[in-house]
């Protein structure tokens, strides 16, 4: 195993010789056992894995991903609302909304509810998944030959779990592709990924093979979508309450674009709201939603300045280090965004997202949607709320926080000491947007 802690090597190694570094490792319980050499997460550098590509590229390059802009911009005014109503649900409501969000655009399906059928599915083999992949606590991932033991015999439990979680895994991958062809059937369906591959404009419609790929594809968009996201968010509500200056910065920046526009910005309008942008690096900068990225392999022996990394070494991109590194980032562990605003004479730190996102051929295939979601959100909490710490309704003292993050793949968690932040609606904004409607 192989840690990158540089940002450098990790763009020699997993970039400038991706050929070599784009496979993934394949553990046993979560990958052997539950067969899921197909998975986007774990599929090997292959032929099927650069079809998979290509229709995430397809679907979602900067330019396909505009078309997804009406939906985030229309679902982070809605969060927003939701998180008026009920701050003190304002987790669950981010979960909510990145539901919602990612079931649309992998099938056009309008989630129902909290207890949404799909929603409930995806959420279990999300958790099936972690699971199953959690590090040292399958013996048969340090002992693989305890693989060839028959289902009955005593302690191989494990292969009958494996069994059923596969089955559990892949009917929720294949249950909306078929709700999907049921639509499309009707003439009922709305543009979605899956849709859009299933019948193309050629008209020809998808073979079996395109269409198991489709499942493949389209299964892993929310696993990838959404626990990113909502981990951004969280970290953002978080980066708010605990820096009511830089809160402030960025409000202002929106507050003087609406009485400009005379309405709300757009995700178009990111590339005017220049600290906003910053917030949003420094967010990501801050606690990375995927700290380790997902981890590679090599697929063949490598030389790299005098060390052999030997063919299927796992190679992981410490992406925390990279954004802690006191050399690239001074004081790392503040939430500063003037670090990305350009003065003059003066050099911005390195791009975030750059390394974020992950490297070379594996990088996430997501990124623009990814980008975009948060930001709309960002925009529009900014714009609409003022996040603060909560105050004691009896007393009238505010309450201090301790922040923690989880640990995980990707880390969606943060646990607030007292449980909530305060959330207070900025009328005036609502007004401003009513007038923009
Ligand atoms: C803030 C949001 C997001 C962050 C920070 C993020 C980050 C990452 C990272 C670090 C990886 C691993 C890259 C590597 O192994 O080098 C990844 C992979 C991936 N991401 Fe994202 N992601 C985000 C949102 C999304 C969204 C919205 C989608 C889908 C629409 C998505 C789809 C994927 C997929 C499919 C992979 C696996 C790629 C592969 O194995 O080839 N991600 N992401």
């Amino acid at each position: 195993m192989v840690v990158l802690n540089s940002a450098a090597t990790a763009f020699d190694l997993l970039g400038k010789r991706s050929a070599i570094y784009s496979d993934r490792p394949f553990p046993m319980m979560a990958g052997v056992l539950m067969k899921r050499e197909k998975s986007m997460f774990y599929i090997s550098y292959n032929e099927r894995f650069k079809m998979y590509r290509t229709l995430f590229h397809q679907s979602f390059n900067p330019k396909a991903a505009e078309t997804y802009w009406p939906l985030l911009e229309r679902e982070a005014i809605s969060v927003i609302l939701k998180i008026i109503e009920t701050p003190q649900d304002l987790f669950a409501h981010l979960r909510g909304t990145a539901a919602v969000v990612t079931m649309k655009i992998a099938y056009g399906y309008q989630v129902t509810g909290n207890d949404d059928y799909f929603v409930t599915k995806a959420e279990e083999s999300m958790r099936v998944a972690s699971l199953a992949g959690a590090p040292g606590k399958w013996l048969v991932d340090s002992l693989p030959i305890l693989r060839f033991l028959p289902e009955w015999f005593p302690g191989a439990g494990f292969k009958l779990q494996a069994k059923k979680w596969y089955n559990q895994m892949y009917t929720q991958y294949l249950e909306p592709v078929q709700y999907v062809k049921e639509q499309l059937k009707s003439g009922t369906a709305t543009s979605s990924f899956t849709s859009r591959l299933l019948q193309p404009e050629n008209g020809l419609a998808a073979d079996d093979k395109l269409e198991d790929i489709i499942v493949w594809t389209a299964g892993a968009i929310y696993a990838a979508a959404t626990d990113t996201t909502v981990s951004a968010m969280k970290t953002f509500f978080a980066a708010m309450m605990l820096y009511p200056d830089i809160q402030k910065q960025a409000q202002a920046e929106i507050d003087s674009f609406m009485d400009q526009e005379g309405r709300l910005p757009t995700i178009s309008d990111r590339h005017r709201l220049p600290f906003l942008e910053a917030v949003f690096k420094e967010l990501l900068r801050w606690h990375p939603p995927s700290p380790l990225a997902l981890f590679h392999r090599t697929s063949r022996d490598d030389m790299y300045k005098g060390f052999l990394i030997p063919a299927k070494t796992t190679v992981i991109a410490n992406i925390w280090a990279m954004m802690h590194d006191e050399d690239v980032y001074p004081h790392p562990e503040r939430f500063d965004p003037l670090r990305f605003i350009l003065v003059p004479g003066q050099k911005p730190q390195k791009n975030p997202l750059d390394v974020v996102f992950g490297f070379g051929r594996r990088i996430c295939a997501g990124q623009e949607i990814g980008e975009a979601t948060v930001i709309a959100q960002m925009m529009m909490a900014l714009a609409l709320l003022d996040i603060s710490k909560p105050v004691d309704e009896i007393t009238g003292q505010v309450i201090e926080q301790e922040i923690e993050f989880t640990t995980a793949i990707v880390r969606c968690g943060i646990s607030l000491e007292s449980g909530f932040i305060e959330t207070q609606f900025i009328s005036s904004a609502i007004l401003n947007y009513s007038k923009s409607r």
